[in-house]
């Protein structure tokens, strides 16, 4: 594990507060998740439960859909916390969406404490992704 950067123990520490808001009476799992754009802003978002449980939004999704919607779509890293025991990797239509707004080398910060995380490449859990430029080619 390299030292974190003041940078990302915010946007950890962000992740962390964020977490606390999840709203989760189906699941009870919580997840908190914080992105850094390009513009060094910092959004955070946690997972919001639906009695229709189709309708759920993660965390991850949270905090880039805030982003978007107040006019950044170029994010550098997120940061995600969820179980914690185990470091909670994001599911697959995050991985996506994370794509869609990052390029492959977005870092995916995965972490249950400032002293237990992992820091991977978008590019790593989302190899040959499907993206923009495959609809403009
Ligand atoms: N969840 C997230 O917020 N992010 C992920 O990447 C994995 C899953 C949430 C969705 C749901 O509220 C709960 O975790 C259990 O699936």
């Amino acid at each position: 594990m390299n030292k974190l950067s003041k940078e990302y123990e915010k946007l950890m520490e962000e992740a962390i507060k964020y977490r606390e808001k999840a709203y989760v009476p189906y699941s009870n799992f919580k997840v908190g998740a914080a992105i850094l754009t390009i513009d060094g802003e910092v959004y955070g978002g946690c997972n919001i439960e639906n009695a229709s449980y189709g309708a759920t939004n993660c965390a991850e999704r949270t905090a880039i859909f805030k982003a978007v919607s107040e006019g950044t779509n170029e994010i550098t890293a997120i940061a995600i916390i969820g179980d914690e025991k185990e470091i909670t990797y994001p599911c697959g239509i995050c991985r996506q969406v994370i794509r869609e707004f990052g390029n492959e080398d977005v870092d995916v910060i995965i972490f249950t404490s400032l002293d237990n995380y992992k820091i991977i490449k978008l590019s790593e859990i989302l190899p040959y992704a499907f993206t923009k430029m495959d609809l403009t080619k």
